[in-house]
This record gives C-alpha cells, structure tokens and sequence, in this order.
C-alpha cells in the first residue's frame, strides 16, 4: 500500500479541522487545512488591494503563495473567510494551487506513511485515489451555531442572523460553483455530526477509516 491518504470534505463548520487534526494523530499522518491556501490567497488578495473577481490577479497571487504563512492567525477572520470563497470559485486560482496540495499528499513530510487533507474537493479532484473519503456534514443550524459559539468564544461581536445568511451563502456558492463544486465523491463515507460531539464524531470517522483499511488490506492480500 502506498501513502495512507485521508480525504475530508464538507461545508463549512461540520467539523472537519478538529476531526483532521485527531486523525492526524491518531495514524501519525501530516494534515493539510486546504482551506487555509485559499484564505491565504484570498489575505494577499486583500493585501494587494486587488477586486477578489479578477480571476487572473487573483490566480497570480496564489501561484506565488508562501506555505510558511499559512499559520497565520489573520487567515481567520470573517472577512478572510468571505473573499476566500470568491477567489477559490475561479479556476485559475484553483489550478494554481492543486500541485502544492497533491505533493503533499503523495509526498508528505518525513517522518510521517501518509497525509489528511481537509476541504472541499479532496475526494473528488485533488486525490481522487485517496484510500478513505469522509464526507463531513451537519446540518446548517448546527452548523452556524457552531461557528456562534466560536465566535463568542473569540470575544468578537456576534449576530446570529448575520452568522447563518453568511453561511447560508457560502454553502451555496461553494456547491453551485462549477469549478469543483462541493459534493460527495461516490466513494465517499457521509458522517452526520449535527447530533454529534468532538468525541462522538471522532469514534465514528475511526471506525469508518478502520473498516475501509481493512477492506483495502484484504482487497490486496
Ligand atoms: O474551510 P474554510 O472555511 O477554511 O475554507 C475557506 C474557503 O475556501 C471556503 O469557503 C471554500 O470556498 C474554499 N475552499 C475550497 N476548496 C477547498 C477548501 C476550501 O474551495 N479544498
């Protein structure tokens, strides 16, 4: 078998970060946060005083995208948020990023057999072969209140209406894009955690990756 990759899709907000990082762990696995690259893009983008709409300045930028910057705790912000669902519905800006994202997956860093990677269109465009694809979802209520809670927790001003109208059209705008839209692979395990806690949702994706190596093994043996 080569590289352990673990494919994790979903909207916004279903759990995916914290269910990558554990897994992460768990497999001794690096983790990519594909969202970060298009929230890095979408920082210079805003840096550069550029219109996030420009497709070719936009791609410009994220083809000269600095991986050591993807820590940065600005990618965070709301407003990183909204432009980075804009700029990531152009293709070019797509394409630009694909690369980096498959060679960390078929190359990942020493030390670790293999990689998480966490997004949209992991399963279905950037490693279609992945050996598990989860599909993280939960449903919108669950969802913003989740974000509420961490918005809260952040300090920040909180207005509830605002957090689920913004979600409500990030989701929209990330499964009705015609660049990799956001949907299931057909491969995909769905996991629902919208009555689910950390915990609970990690169970569940540990047992759906630990049936589908054990399928993979026997399929090779
Ligand atoms: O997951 P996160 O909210 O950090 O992603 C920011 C934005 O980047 C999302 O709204 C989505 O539009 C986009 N994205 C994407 N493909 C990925 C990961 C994120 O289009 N693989």
């Amino acid at each position: 078998m080569g590289a352990l990759i673990i494919a994790v899709d979903g909207p916004a907000a279903a759990g995916k970060g914290t269910l990558s990082r554990r897994l992460a762990t768990e497999y001794k696995l690096a983790h990519l946060d594909t969202g970060a690259l298009y929230r890095a893009t979408a920082r210079d983008v805003l840096a550069a005083g550029v219109d996030p709409a420009d497709a070719e300045a936009a791609a410009a930028i994220a083809a000269k995208l600095d991986p050591a910057t993807l820590g940065d705790p600005a990618l965070r912000t709301e407003a990183v948020g909204r432009v980075a669902s804009i700029v990531s519905a152009h293709p070019a800006v797509r394409a630009a990023l694909l690369e980096y994202q498959r060679n960390f997956a078929y190359h990942p860093p020493e030390g670790t057999i293999g990689a998480v990677l966490d997004g949209r269109d992991i399963g279905t465009v950037v490693c279609p072969q992945a050996t598990v694809k989860l599909f993280v979802t939960a449903s919108l209520e669950a969802r913003s209140g989740r974000r509420l809670r961490e918005l809260e927790a952040a300090g920040g001003p909180v207005d509830a209406a605002a957090v689920l109208a913004d979600m409500q059209a990030r989701d929209e705008r990330d499964s009705k894009r015609s660049s990799s839209p956001l949907k299931p692979a057909t491969d995909a395990v769905v996991l629902d955690t919208s009555g689910l806690d950390a915990d609970e949702a990690f169970g569940a994706a540990v047992s759906i990756v630990r049936a589908r190596i054990r399928s993979f093994s026997g399929s090779q043996a």
